[in-house]
């Protein structure tokens, strides 16, 4: 039994190590941590709360938790200004204007109470991305993406729906959802989350994957690249991000660093080319240059003595 007014689904997936095997088949390379989340948010009924670094797979891992589950995705972009309306439901007003003009032409008999009992019917609503998610028929993975955008006071227009799978229409009465859906909320962390929301969910924290997961992402993601070379962009792409930069590279400037080593027909990394790429993996001039100096192996590298070589040294 679950506390939510929502009935509880049948599982969706039979262990944790099946949910990594059916993300590995649509190229989401996860780790036990990541799987064994997803596995407890289903045998729960509980929403995903996920945080972490910019470009770390947040949002893919909906979209394929979606795929996997031959779900529809319903995202919810947030950003600052979003209200009600945009997420929730809003009455469309000209339509409802049109039929109390309607009425009058007509000089329908009907009195004010039908006519309202008829505006505020279905008929008459716009539903957005929740309600959307909380009527569906057909299974759905609801992605409210980059939660931590909206205002705090906004956070509330989600409580009902993480926690009871409903939403309260003062005019219509409470939608509950027919099948509890799969939902993540993902954060960049720009700002602290409200309590209230945060206890609602599981909470996952996605950061950069270790240097094998990272390679394992690179030969599956991109034609044409080979072992070896997936081997040494995870590894210098781990050394880079050991340094303090502004902003370390994401696994999405991985995979674009890695297509672009391919389309100049780059077999093996040394210093150099390393060093003439660095900004498909760095955003910011002083990274690259710091970058650019441990490549060249100018400075001594985390964990490595002074004078040791950077990029081509094993
Ligand atoms: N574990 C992974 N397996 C396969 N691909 C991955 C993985 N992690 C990241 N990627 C790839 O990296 C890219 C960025 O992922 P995504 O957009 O989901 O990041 P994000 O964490 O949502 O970033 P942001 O915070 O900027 O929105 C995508 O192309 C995605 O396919
Ligand atoms: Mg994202």
């Amino acid at each position: 039994m679950t506390d939510t007014a929502a009935p509880a689904a049948d599982p969706r997936f039979e262990s944790v190590d099946a949910v990594r095997e059916r993300l590995r088949s649509v190229d989401y390379l996860s780790d036990e941590g990541i799987a064994g989340i997803v596995y407890l948010a289903d045998r729960l009924g509980k929403p995903i709360l996920v945080e972490g670094p910019a470009g770390t797979g947040k949002t893919q891992l909906a979209k394929s938790v979606a795929e996997i589950t031959d779900a529809r995705l319903i995202r919810l972009q947030c950003y600052e200004g979003l209200d009600e309306s945009k997420a929730l439901y809003e009455w469309n007003y000209k339509k409802q204007l049109l039929r109390i003009q309607a009425s009058r032409n007509a000089e329908e008999q009907s009195g004010w109470e039908d006519i309202e009992d008829d505006i505020f019917s279905d008929d008459f609503l716009l539903t957005r991305p929740l309600l959307e998610a909380i009527r569906a028929e057909d299974p759905v993975v609801l992605l409210i993406d980059e939660v931590d955008r909206v205002e705090v006071e906004t956070e509330a227009l989600l409580l009902e729906i993480l926690s009871d799978y409903q939403v309260s229409i003062p005019e219509l009465g409470t939608v509950t959802a027919r099948q509890i859906p799969l939902v993540f909320l993902t954060s960049n962390n720009t700002r602290e989350l409200s309590e209230a929301l945060k206890r609602r969910c599981l909470y996952l924290h996605v950061d950069y994957p270790d240097m094998d997961r990272e390679r394992e992402i690179v030969l599956t993601k991109v034609p044409g690249v080979g072992e070896a070379l997936a081997d040494e962009i995870a590894r210098i792409v781990r050394s880079i991000r050991q340094l303090e930069l502004k902003k370390a590279p994401s696994v999405s400037e991985t995979l674009d660093w890695a297509r672009t080593l391919v389309l100049l027909g780059v077999e093996h990394v040394d210093a150099e080319t390393a060093t003439g790429t660095l900004n498909i993996l760095l955003k910011y001039q002083s990274d690259i240059a710091k970058a650019a100096k441990e490549l060249s192996g100018d400075q001594p590298g985390p964990g490595r003595p002074a004078g040791s070589p950077g990029v081509t040294g094993r």
